[in-house]
């Protein structure tokens, strides 16, 4: 394992559709060929020691595309959760889903809980942003923190008032991400993690995500190397 490896590395999986229009193939040919992609990664993760995975599979903001690319988007994330586990157990992963998850089928939520439950002991973590919205994270951590303060009062001191606030979020125990990658092209962080990635080294790359290769993967890593993470202090000289 080199040194800088980043413990945690979120990823906007994004490009599926232009990567199927390019082959004059349906956009949901693109979403299977971006399931391979993940699978890919999370080998990629293991082999350079990556502890958590975050990926960014359905946004709150993607209900409004067309009935039969959500359904179509759905059925392949039920395949994954249902075709997977052998895999995931295999290579010691725990499977984990951040969202409102209440806006999924009741089917898809049994099959979700069942693989989290299963795999719940593992260390290595894939972490699968699903109905996931940053702003909708933070607001569902607002109406769970006013409950706590309720009952047990806001703290005096607004450190400890900003960590009780976050053990309100989806996964208050996965260290923030060190790494955010997007491909595709686009520069733009499209309302995920805003609270995690505060300070967050981003990445982003021409790739469209069916293409993402090793190589892309170790050149997002080897950029990270070289980043100097100062988080606010002073940049310290010898
Ligand atoms: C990302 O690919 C996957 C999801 C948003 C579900 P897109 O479907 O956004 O692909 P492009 O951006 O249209 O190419
Ligand atoms: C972000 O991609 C969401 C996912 C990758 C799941 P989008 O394609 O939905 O984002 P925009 O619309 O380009 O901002
Ligand atoms: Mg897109």
């Amino acid at each position: 394992m080199g040194a800088n490896v980043p413990q945690h590395i979120a990823v906007i999986m994004d490009g599926n559709g232009r990567w199927a229009k390019a082959r004059g193939k349906a956009r949901l040919s693109g979403h299977r060929a971006g399931t391979d992609a993940l699978e890919r990664i999370l080998g990629y993760c293991s082999d350079a020691g990556v502890k958590y995975l975050t990926v960014y599979a359905f946004s709150t903001e993607n209900w409004k595309r067309s009935k039969e690319e959500v359904s179509g988007l759905m059925k392949l994330l039920s395949a994954f959760v249902k075709g997977k586990e052998k895999m995931l157990v295999k290579n010691k992963v725990r499977f984990r889903v951040i969202g409102r998850r209440s806006d999924l089928s009741e089917k898809l939520q049994r099959e979700i809980a069942g693989l989290e439950e299963r795999t719940a002991n593992f260390e290595r973590q894939l972490i699968v942003a699903l109905s996931y919205g940053g702003r909708a994270e933070i607001v569902d951590a607002a109406v769970k923190f006013a409950h706590v303060v309720g009952k047990g009062g806001l703290p005096a001191d607004v450190h400890e008032a900003e960590r009780l606030f976050a053990s309100c979020l989806y996964a208050p125990d996965v260290p923030d991400p060190d790494l955010l990658i997007r491909t595709s092209g686009e520069c733009r962080i499209s309302n995920f993690l805003l609270w995690e990635l505060a300070y967050t080294e981003f990445h982003f790359t021409d790739t469209l995500w069916p293409d993402f290769s090793r190589e892309d993967f170790d050149r997002a890593l080897e950029s990270y190397a070289h980043r100097e993470r100062r988080m606010g202090g002073r940049l310290e000289t010898k």
